[in-house]
């Protein structure tokens, strides 16, 4: 079972809108699939139409059976939901007195195996929840925004998942996915060939700025079901396809 966290510390660089389209490809793909929405905003659930009464935190806490935290989205596809409610649980993980970074690990445990993937939708930031994810996760997926400050952001990330990388030394950066690509725009592609530069391995093919995939999230729906010709679905299924081929193990994909 591969674990991929799409994180990375910047805001509104495309981690939701990835973590979902990613995880709907992988379904549409035959892969059985279990998106987790560690975010308070609840967005991952929300760009699915779904609203699940009970979620992570509930799990976490004990106070949900996974039958009952977990819901099916889609076929092939279930979602443990975020929202609200995460704020508890963050406050419980700082209240522990030790092994507080391993908390969903340990809640997780029972669902090993039970899936092809899972994908965890990571909030913006660096707090006991996003720490917890990276200590759970053995992949991590970073959004790189082509639009802005996108090589500090990323190296400022990559040194936080150092400090982790030590006492989880199955944790690998391994892909850097640019999104908000705009060939029109000088900078864009500048800091595309930046990128190449310093991740050569983990690099993928750019998703490009496509209002589809915005519009999408209003419908509840996924950019192969509400725009399936738009260069948003064809970007992410390419993306699919690159992470399907690669096979779990460790090393440069
Ligand atoms: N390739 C794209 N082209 C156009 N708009 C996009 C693209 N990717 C994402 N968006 C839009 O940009 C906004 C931010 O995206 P998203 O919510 O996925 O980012 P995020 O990193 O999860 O944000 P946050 O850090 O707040 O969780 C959303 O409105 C989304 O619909
Ligand atoms: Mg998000």
């Amino acid at each position: 079972m591969r674990k991929i966290a799409v994180a990375l510390t910047k805001g509104g660089v495309g981690k939701t809108t990835t973590a979902v389209n990613l995880a709907a490809g992988l379904a549409l793909a035959g892969q059985r699939v279990l998106l987790i929405d560690v975010d308070a905003q609840g967005q991952a659930g929300k760009m699915l139409g779904c609203a699940p009464p009970l979620g992570l935190a509930e799990l976490a806490t004990g106070s949900a059976a996974p039958d009952q935290a977990i819901a099916p989205a889609r076929d092939r596809l279930w979602l443990l939901g975020g929202g609200k409610s995460l704020a508890g649980l963050k406050m419980l993980i700082t209240r522990k007195e030790f092994g507080a970074e391993r908390t969903l690990s340990e809640a997780l445990a029972p669902l090993d195996d039970q899936y092809d993937y899972v994908i965890l939708d990571s909030a913006p930031g660096w707090d006991a929840l996003s720490v917890n994810v990276l200590f759970y996760a053995r992949e991590v997926l970073s959004p790189a925004s082509l639009e802005v400050m996108t090589l500090q952001g990323l190296s400022d990330f990559a040194q936080n998942l150092a400090s982790i990388q030590r006492y989880h030394t199955d944790l690998q950066l391994r892909y850097v996915l640019p999104t908000f690509y705009d060939r029109r725009v000088k900078k864009s592609a500048e800091i595309f060939t930046q990128l190449q530069a310093y991740y050569p391995a983990q690099v993928c093919s750019p998703i490009r700025y496509n209002v589809r995939l915005s519009e999408a999230l209003g419908y509840g729906q996924t950019i192969y079901e509400y725009a399936p010709a738009s260069i948003g679905a064809e970007d992410y299924a390419a993306l699919v396809e690159r992470i399907k081929h690669d096979d779990g193990t460790q090393g440069n994909p």
